[in-house]
């Protein structure tokens, strides 16, 4: 194609710089567009092989958002490409995710913090384990309270692997059509050994859970069944981790499988106090909040919680009075957040088997 306007192309760093930046500030729509200036660039310097597979990539990419999603991860661009999928209904059964965090980026008590950089080392040197025949702990059993950091712990791991992270989507692996949900699971499980990754059976309590109540139910006991096998021979550098917020509600026979369990704690006034600083950290605190004091009241709820409630108050002050955060907008973002969780818990307090409903109105309002 003839360009008229060869005055207006940017040169290649120009465009990628654009892009990282589209990137980093989450702009879907931006980054596509620098996408599409790249391989324009790249066309232009009669690099038609790369810009046909930059092409292809952007194609594939589905529409993905690069903006976190609801879960809070990044999708991974290029990793749609080659995912399975339900034969029947043609879903994705894997979403693949960039991860952002490392461990240190989370607040963790000190047995899960040495548990999970254990995992992480230990798989970082699986080709040293290996020469004196041995081999890392990699299928893991995450355990604990909904919002208590299992799904960014997956990501942390992968982050210090420096792999990416699949989540298997357990509403799509399990299929109403006989015998498929097996066959999907394989096609997961086959995938996961096709290259490293760090794998998540995110919230796989769909099997073992119904596996308790519904005994006699065929399909599930074949699922509960083939998962365990797969999961008992499942030798590759990839991760597995299967988190769960029942874990009261699972086999025995489940636990066995796994080489490591981690349990997950609803945070403690220490850990929650750090959270709330860390979160405030670019609004800054009014010297006038006691961070220890309103830490200390605020035990009993999840590190989501009380990421919730320092970015509520955070917003507040951003909306009316700019400037660091005050005591009255903390205790109007905690009263806030209490109402929530009393509402989620049908008016209990958390109990680690009360499933939270997250309400899309906010139900102080
Ligand atoms: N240990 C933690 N340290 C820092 N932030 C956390 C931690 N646990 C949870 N969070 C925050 O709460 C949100 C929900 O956590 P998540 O890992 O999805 O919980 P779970 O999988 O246990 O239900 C995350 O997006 C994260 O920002
Ligand atoms: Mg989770």
């Amino acid at each position: 194609m003839k360009n008229t306007e060869p005055a207006k192309f940017m040169t290649t760093s120009e465009s990628f710089r654009k892009l990282l930046l589209a990137h980093f500030e989450g702009d879907a729509e931006g980054f596509r567009v620098a996408a599409r200036e790249y391989i324009q660039e790249e066309r232009r310097k009669n690099h038609h092989v790369v810009a046909r597979d930059l092409e292809r990539l952007l194609a594939s990419y589905n529409g993905l958002s690069v903006v976190r999603g609801n879960n809070g991860l990044s999708p991974l661009p290029s990793g749609s490409r080659d995912v399975p999928k339900d034969k029947e209904r043609d879903v994705a059964l894997i979403e693949m995710f960039e991860p952002a965090r490392r461990l240190t980026d989370l607040v963790l008590d000190e047995a899960t913090r040495k548990t999970l950089e254990r995992i992480a080392d230990e798989n970082r040197k699986a080709d040293l384990l290996k020469t004196y025949g041995s081999r890392p702990a990699n299928r893991i059993l995450f355990c604990g309270f909904p919002g208590c950091g299992k799904t960014v712990s997956a990501e942390a791991i992968a982050g210090e692997l420096y792999l990416p992270l699949a989540l298997v989507r357990f509403d799509a692996v399990v299929s109403s059509y006989l015998g498929e949900t097996a066959a999907n699971l394989r096609k997961v499980f086959d995938f996961a050994r096709s290259r490293p990754m760090v794998v998540l059976f995110d919230e796989f309590d769909a099997i073992g859970k119904d596996r308790a109540s519904l005994e006699e139910h065929g399909e599930i006991k074949r699922v509960v069944n083939s998962f365990l096998q797969i999961l008992d021979g499942f030798r590759s550098d990839t991760v597995a981790i299967a988190a769960t917020n029942h874990q009261g509600l699972l086999d025995p026979a489940l636990w066995r499988r796994f080489d490591e369990i981690v349990f997950f704690d609803m945070p403690c006034a220490a850990a929650i106090e750090e959270l709330l600083r860390r979160n405030l950290r670019q609004i800054g605190v009014h010297p006038a909040v006691d961070l220890h004091i309103l830490a200390e009241g605020l035990v009993g709820l999840s590190h989501a919680d009380v990421e919730r409630i320092a970015r509520d108050a955070a917003k507040e002050m951003l909306l009316t009075e700019p400037g660091p955060v005050t005591p009255m907008a903390l205790e109007r973002s905690s009263a806030r957040q209490r109402k929530r969780t009393a509402v989620a818990n049908g008016g209990e307090k958390a109990k680690p088997d009360s499933r939270r409903v997250r309400s899309r109105k906010d139900p102080t309002k």
